[in-house]
Order: C-alpha cells, then structure tokens, then sequence
C-alpha cells in the first residue's frame, strides 16, 4: 500500500457540557490512500461529520480535537493557526457541503468565486484563471460554461450549483476532497449524477474523496473502501465489496437493508431496531450491544477494538480468536 495521504490516528472530539465533558469521537482512526475513495457511513449522531469537520479545521466551538492526530502527507495538520489551516483548506483539501449555498457567497459571479480561489493558490495570470475556471466548469457538466461563468449562484438550479461547488473544491487541484452529504439536499432524480461526477472528475485528477454518506448504496457504487461509524467509533473497515457483501460487524449487517438490490435475508435485516445511543448515554462494553442480534456476556463488558475479521476489520468480540464465539464467516451471510 501507498503512503496515505490522510492519517487519522486516535482522533478525540469532545464537548464540554453542564453535566460534564461529552466525547463525540472515541479513538478513531483510518487513512485514504492518493486517489481513493474511502466511504464513512453511518446512522444519524454517528460522528460522521464531526470527522470531517475536524479534517478540515472546521469543528464548531466548544466541539474541540481533545487527543490523537491528523496528518496530511506526513504533516500534522490538526494543531495548526486559523490561517495556516485556511491555506490548507482550498489548495491541499477542498470541501463539500450537503447545502451547495454555504460553499458560495451570493453575492459574487461563479466566475469571481473560481477565479480568486484559483488566484489565491495557483501562481496563474487572471486570464489563464478565468480560462481554468471555464474548464472546471465544462468538466463538471455546466453547459455553456462561457456564459454561465458570469452568472450569480442564485441563476443555478440545485443540481448545478451542486456542480459548481465541486468545481470550486477542485480548483486549487487539492489531493483530498471532504465531501459531506453532497448529494442530501438535491433532487433524488439527480444524486446519482452527482456522485458519479464527484467520483469520475476525482478519479481523473487523482484527488482522494472521503465521502461521507448514510447511503450504503452510495458506497456501494462510489467507494474503494469504507469505515463504518458507530457511536462515535469506527465499527468496521474494509474494501468496500467485502463490507457489503461478507460484513464482520452485526451493525453493518443491519445497514445493508438499506440497499434495495443486494442479497440478503431482508426479513432478518429489515431494519435495526433502537436508536444510537445519545452521547451521555453510550452502554457500558460494546456501544451497539442494546441493539445487537448476537450480544453475549462479553459485550456488556468490555469494550471492542478493531480486530481482524476475515477482509475487514471490525470491533466486535464475535471475531476475536480467543472467544468461543467465534464467527469464521461474515455475519450478514
Ligand atoms: N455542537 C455540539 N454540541 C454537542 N454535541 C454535538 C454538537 N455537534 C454534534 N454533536 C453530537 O456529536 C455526535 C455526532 O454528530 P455528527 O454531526 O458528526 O453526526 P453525523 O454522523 O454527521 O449525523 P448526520 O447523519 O445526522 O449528519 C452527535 O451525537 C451529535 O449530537
Ligand atoms: S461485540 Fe457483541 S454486542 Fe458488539 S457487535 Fe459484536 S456481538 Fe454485537
Ligand atoms: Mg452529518
């Protein structure tokens, strides 16, 4: 395997709260190599966007990276100024919201937004930024990208302006691409587009993706791999086909229901009952064990770490050598 590109290790985010301090992110950690795809998924509250946020130095306050680290390309990136990680974000990680709007100011052209974000990393003259802009703009499927150039945000339809955006993230050439919930606030009849463009345009230019979705489908069709956040930890990771097809992790299995064309015993994993745990509430032992087909005495203990699981790695007792249990095959087989 390649250098990573992105080493997430021990990540904690933590929240100060009246009743005490509230850790969102418990110890995750994971890497994207150059030009993959790594998909995290999730169910609501898992901490996926919380993940993302503290990548690009976006954590709300008071939420604050309480321990571990962040490197992009061997460099640590989670301790350093507001300015320092502005630069960062934009030339070496672009980002891409779920709500086109937040990612473009209203009240500038396309054009002006493309061209500055060019300007403002590349070392390019304002003609050969605006011809770059065009180019962005045709490669994510803007029609007459010389006109549409110099309209304003609001002139887009949601899908386009989708589009837009990822031009935008693209335009430094940034290695890394943080996309979160891209495709959520858009039309159903146009996501897939998207994300196809998202995963083609990324590919061509050998930028990394780490998407952030609670659509397995999604993963499915778009990523190499993926980590499954359960609870503010990492429950399972793998390459994306043997998560889907053989998941080590009963939660995985639980999330498979989710894709309506993939083989499985739908009367068992139709859905997962229960909820995820809020954060001042996360169970003792195992956090997914209220929830779990196959919980036993271990779980209400002990808290998993990853552990070797056949092609992934999932934190779940069931795949520990040393247990009676042991599952030699995958869960949602
Ligand atoms: N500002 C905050 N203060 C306290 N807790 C927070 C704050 N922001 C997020 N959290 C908590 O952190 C956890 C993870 O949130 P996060 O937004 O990362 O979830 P997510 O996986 O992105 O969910 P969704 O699919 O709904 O976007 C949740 O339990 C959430 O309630
Ligand atoms: S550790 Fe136990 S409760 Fe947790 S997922 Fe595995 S079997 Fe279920
Ligand atoms: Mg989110």
């Amino acid at each position: 395997m390649s250098t990573p590109l992105l080493e997430v290790r021990h990540l904690v985010v933590e929240f100060p709260s009246r009743h005490g301090t509230l850790r969102a992110l418990d110890d995750i950690s994971f890497s994207i190599a150059p030009g993959e795809i790594l998909g995290v998924v999730g169910e609501s509250g898992a901490g996926k966007s919380l993940t993302g946020a503290a990548i690009i130095g976006l954590l709300e306050p008071p939420g604050r990276v309480a321990g571990g680290e962040i490197l992009l390309d061997g460099q640590r990136i989670d301790n350093l100024s507001h300015d320092k990680m502005r630069h960062i974000r934009g030339r070496k990680i672009g980002a891409i919201f779920q709500d086109p709007l937040t990612s473009l100011n209203p009240l500038y052209t396309v054009g002006r937004q493309l061209t500055e974000t060019i300007q403002a990393h590349l070392p390019v003259n304002a003609a050969e930024a605006r011809r770059r802009a065009i180019g962005l703009l045709q490669d994510t499927g803007i029609p007459a990208a010389e006109q549409r150039i110099d309209h304003f945000p609001h002139q887009f339809s949601g899908g386009m302006r989708q589009r837009v955006v990822i031009a935008l993230a693209l335009a430094a050439e940034p290695k890394l691409i943080v996309a979160d919930e891209p495709t959520t606030a858009l039309d159903v009849s146009i996501q897939a587009q998207i994300i196809q463009l998202l995963k083609r345009i990324c590919k061509e230019r050998g930028a990394a993706v780490m998407l952030i979705t609670h659509d397995m489908g999604v993963i499915a069709e778009t990523c190499d791999r993926v980590a499954v956040l359960y609870a503010g930890r990492v429950a399972e990771m793998g390459p994306v086909h043997e998560v889907i097809h053989q998941p080590a992790h009963p939660y995985t299995a639980g999330l498979m229901a989710a894709i309506p064309d993939i083989e499985i015993d739908r009367e068992r994993l139709n859905q997962i009952d229960g909820a995820m745990p809020r954060l001042n509430a996360i169970p003792r032992g195992c956090a997914y064990n209220p929830r779990c087909p196959r919980v036993f005495e271990r779980c209400v203990q002990e808290r998993p770490d990853l552990i070797n699981a056949g092609a992934t790695r999932a934190a779940c007792w069931l795949h520990d050598a040393h247990e009676p249990h042991v599952a030699l095959s995958g869960v949602g087989a």
